[in-house]
């Protein structure tokens, strides 16, 4: 059995069972859906995976931001467990039960903000999306919703329609929601303004200005909503005035302020909440991802008398708030508070992003390195003058570190971004290993 402090061990060729896989996949899963990794997975701990032809590898992507706590934390599989005996589903909209109950007091007392705060439990990050606005819509009476360029919300139509990447999200997928509005990011490497900061005075912020007035009308505005470090769009991290001048705006003009902390939250960016970064207290929050340690959950946590905008029976679903789901979340943020895994994203941060950084004195290729707390990237240029998006290098780098045994995934609305979330509980010994492997695939493909 794993122990999860494991390092590296790859070189098995691919066995019969994994080519079995991969067949049996082609003929009957819809080839929309893709592996990044040519392996099939056995088991997981900690930072470690297991296919099942024996490798080993050091999973730096961390199920995408979910396994923050590690994989398959002993508590967590536990109370799993425990649950499991006692029930599984009854559906919190015919009848109660406590774990439901038990994390919403939870989710109310750790998320930002003083004020009386309520929850309500989905299934998934966009889930959780859709029901924000939702419940903004119905607390202000008004339609519109203003999201970010290269955002990500998610897959269903209305997240999709405030995503901002065409391909491969939105392509051939539309028509897309109404009453959308998308406004530039403080994306400042690629500043749409032409910009540098500090000396830009936030024209990201002035640009409202402008657009309450050549776009929509701020009181056709229900709801603005922004990942305090934007994720899939490239691990964007904002200038400190950023989210406190949206929430000024948002203030000004009653729009409310949705947090999307899908893939920032729960200790990934070194606090428990990303907004808390900022000093900025959003009006809701959703989060996802990171809350229970992979089972299917999510929340729409925020102030209570907008979440009770809708009235009795016009939000739930059959599967949202999982008995199962709830226990695993509950231990899931057990471990993150006792093992203190916010101060550890912050010492993996400042790790990852110290070698990086380092890296990219040698080559003018990482055109820029960016992190907060364990959200940790690097965007790839063909030169840093022209800072032309070099596609094509993530992926090769993704594969020199493949065959290395450590694996890392893509981002970016450009494609030209390899990201690091590892499990938090990430040894040092494993940190070092996987900052040499990377080195050496960066030199592998760009030249030594
Ligand atoms: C910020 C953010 N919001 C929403 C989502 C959608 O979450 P899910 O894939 O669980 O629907 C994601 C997923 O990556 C995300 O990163």
């Amino acid at each position: 059995m794993l122990q999860g402090n494991e390092l590296p061990r790859v070189g098995a060729p691919a066995g019969a069972a994994t080519r079995e896989h991969f067949e049996r996949k082609e003929r009957c899963v819809a080839r929309g859906i893709t592996h990044m990794a040519p392996i099939v997975i056995e088991s997981a701990r900690g930072a470690v995976i297991r296919d099942i032809d024996g490798n080993l590898y050091l999973d730096f992507y961390g199920g995408i931001g979910v396994a923050n706590a590690g994989h398959c934390p002993g508590g967590v599989v536990e109370t799993i467990r425990r649950q499991a005996e006692k029930l599984l589903h009854s559906c919190f909209m015919v009848a109660g039960y406590t774990p439901y109950v038990d994390l919403a007091e939870k989710l109310v007392e750790i998320t930002p903000g003083d004020g009386p705060k309520k929850a309500m439990l989905v299934n998934s990050g966009a889930e959780a999306v859709e029901n924000a606005v939702k419940i903004a819509r119905a607390h202000t009476g008004r339609p519109g919703v203003i999201a970010f360029e290269a955002s990500f919300h998610g897959r269903t139509l209305l997240t999709m329609s405030l995503t901002s990447k065409v391909k491969p999200y939105k392509h051939q997928f539309g028509p897309f929601a109404p009453e959308i509005h998308k406004v530039p990011s403080a994306y400042c490497y690629r500043c749409l303004f032409g910009a540098s900061y500090p000396d830009c005075g936030l024209a990201c912020l002035d640009y409202f200005d402008r657009f309450f007035t050549a776009e929509a009308d701020p009181t056709e505005i229900a709801a603005m909503i922004i990942e305090p470090v934007q994720g899939e769009g490239g691990f964007i991290v904002p200038p400190p005035e950023f989210l406190p001048g949206l929430r000024e705006i948002c203030d000004r003009h009653g729009i409310v302020l949705i947090a999307d902390e899908v893939q920032t939250g729960f200790g990934r960016t070194g606090r428990l909440f990303a907004s808390e970064h900022y000093g900025v207290v959003p009006d809701l929050i959703t989060l996802a991802k990171g809350i229970a340690s992979g089972l299917p959950l999510s929340a729409v946590v925020g102030r209570a008398e907008i979440m009770d905008a809708p009235t009795p029976g016009r939000i739930g679903g059959t599967f949202g708030g999982n008995p199962v789901a709830c226990a695993a979340a509950l231990a899931t943020i057990g471990e993150i508070e006792t093992q203190n895994l916010c101060a550890r994203a912050r010492h993996i941060g400042e790790f990852l992003e110290g070698r990086l950084r380092t890296l990219q004195k040698r080559y003018p290729q990482i055109g820029d390195v960016r992190c907060l707390g364990a959200m940790v990237a690097a965007e790839f240029v063909t030169d840093p003058d022209s800072k032309t998006p070099a596609k094509e290098i993530p992926g090769a780098l993704i594969a020199a570190c493949f065959r290395r045994g450590l694996l890392v995934i893509s981002a970016g609305v450009f494609s030209n971004v390899v990201r690091f979330l590892p499990p938090l509980v990430v040894s040092d010994e494993q940190l070092e290993k996987a900052a040499g492997i990377f080195e050496e695939a960066v030199e592998e493909v760009l030249g030594k």
